[in-house]
């Protein structure tokens, strides 16, 4: 009686390794994905107390402002750069207001699709 007890502690402490093990690996694989999608929420604040007004709420209907949604996702220099120095007649310089990582924030929003 008590041996198989002993064997039936043993099965679950290794079942629950192997559960802690998978756990693990999924964490591994989620870790990531939750720390872009934190950086596109604080971008999405930033983006509507700053830029909507011109880019349209959520980047939809811009207006005479450039669509958002069409920003090329590989490049964040252009980006930028236009968002700290500004473009063309419309769009304004935010150096003065925002530093590289809001920019990235920023970025993290536009590339989440709004
Ligand atoms: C006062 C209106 C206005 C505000 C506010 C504004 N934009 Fe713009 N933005 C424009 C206009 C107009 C253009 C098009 C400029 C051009 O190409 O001549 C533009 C263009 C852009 C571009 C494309 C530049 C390129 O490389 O072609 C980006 C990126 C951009 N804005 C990001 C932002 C972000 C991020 C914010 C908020 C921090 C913001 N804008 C706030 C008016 C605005």
């Amino acid at each position: 009686m008590k041996c198989s007890a002993d064997l039936k502690g043993k099965r679950a402490s290794r079942v629950s390794f192997f559960l802690a093990w998978l756990w693990c690996l999924g964490l591994g694989w989620v870790l990531p994905l939750s720390v872009w999608a934190d950086d596109a929420d604080l971008g999405r604040d930033l983006y509507h107390e700053l830029c909507a007004g011109c880019h349209g709420k959520d980047m939809l209907k811009p207006g005479l402002a450039f669509d958002l949604k069409t920003f090329p996702a590989n490049d964040y220099s252009r980006f930028e750069k236009s968002v700290l120095q500004g473009k063309g007649n419309g769009m304004p310089a935010w150096l003065s207001q925002l530093n590289v990582d809001d920019v990235r924030l920023l970025w993290a929003y536009v590339r989440s699709g709004g």
